[in-house]
């Protein structure tokens, strides 16, 4: 079973709202706060979908090819601070139209999968769907980032149908290898725990683990073709 951490995003309080709308009266603060956990409630929904979809498509790839594609699924909602920071950072003001409108990475969804042949198939079988809109994409696996970073990164829209409407969605999703995601992870880890700039050595030695993994990466997939073109020759 796929890993899908949904029960995280409970953890918003009043006071955190409080704090982030604080110019508002005690009555438009609670309403706020009622939209803001609304508005939520649906990036939690587009989560549900796309998870689903993706659940979906490792389900029937692993019937067909007997393994999976898919070794895990991680999903998030933005923290408060970090969406405040951001849309200021881009001049845009701390509202929750500001929130939709202005913000891709609301939700987010990573898809970590075992070889990058993987990370190609399920994106282009996911983009296909005709309830999926694709606004952007990013391919850090062909162009890697100049620190070495890997992933292919889909911004795509979704619709949500509630009881009363359908509300269509905005979601990151992040498709990675694992041997991508072990380098990123890491990688997150050492700069953000310390906040210090990485010197050039550090840099340079960042940038060649981000090589050895994607060496790692193309080796595992010689060694898949290996083994299958061994198992027709049996047969
Ligand atoms: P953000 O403002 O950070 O969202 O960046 P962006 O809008 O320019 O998009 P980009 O596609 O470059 O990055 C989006 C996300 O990808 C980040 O929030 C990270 O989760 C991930 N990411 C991008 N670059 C790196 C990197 O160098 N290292 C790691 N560990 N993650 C990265
Ligand atoms: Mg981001």
């Amino acid at each position: 079973m796929i890993n899908d951490n949904k029960n995280k995003y409970n953890s918003i309080s009043v006071e955190d709202i409080d704090d982030f709308f604080r110019s508002e009266s005690d009555r438009s603060r609670d309403s706020l706060f009622h939209n803001y956990q609304k508005l939520m409630a649906y990036y939690r929904c587009a989560i549900m979908e796309i998870s689903t979809k993706f659940n979906v498509l490792n389900e029937e790839f692993s019937l067909q090819y007997d393994r999976n594609p898919i070794s895990n699924i991680k999903s998030r909602l933005k923290k408060i601070s970090s969406m405040k920071e951001k849309l200021e950072k881009n001049g845009h003001p701390f509202t929750l139209d500001s929130i939709e409108n202005n913000l891709n990475d609301v939700a987010g969804i990573r898809v970590v999968c075992s070889f990058p042949d993987d990370v190609y198939m399920l994106a282009d079988a996911f983009v296909k769907q005709d309830d999926i809109n694709l606004i952007a994409k990013k391919d850090y696996i062909k162009n890697p980032k100049s620190n070495g970073y890997r992933s292919l990164h889909l911004i795509v829209t979704v619709p949500i149908f509630l009881a009363h409407e359908k509300r269509i969605m905005k979601v990151e999703i992040q498709l990675r290898t694992i041997a991508m995601d072990f380098w990123a992870t890491l990688e997150h880890q050492l700069r953000y725990k310390k906040n210090i700039e990485f010197t050039d050595d550090v840099a340079k030695e960042l940038f060649l683990c981000a090589e050895l993994s994607a060496e790692l990466d193309s080796r595992m997939d010689a060694l898949r073709d290996k083994i299958q073109l061994d198992a027709k020759i049996i047969e």
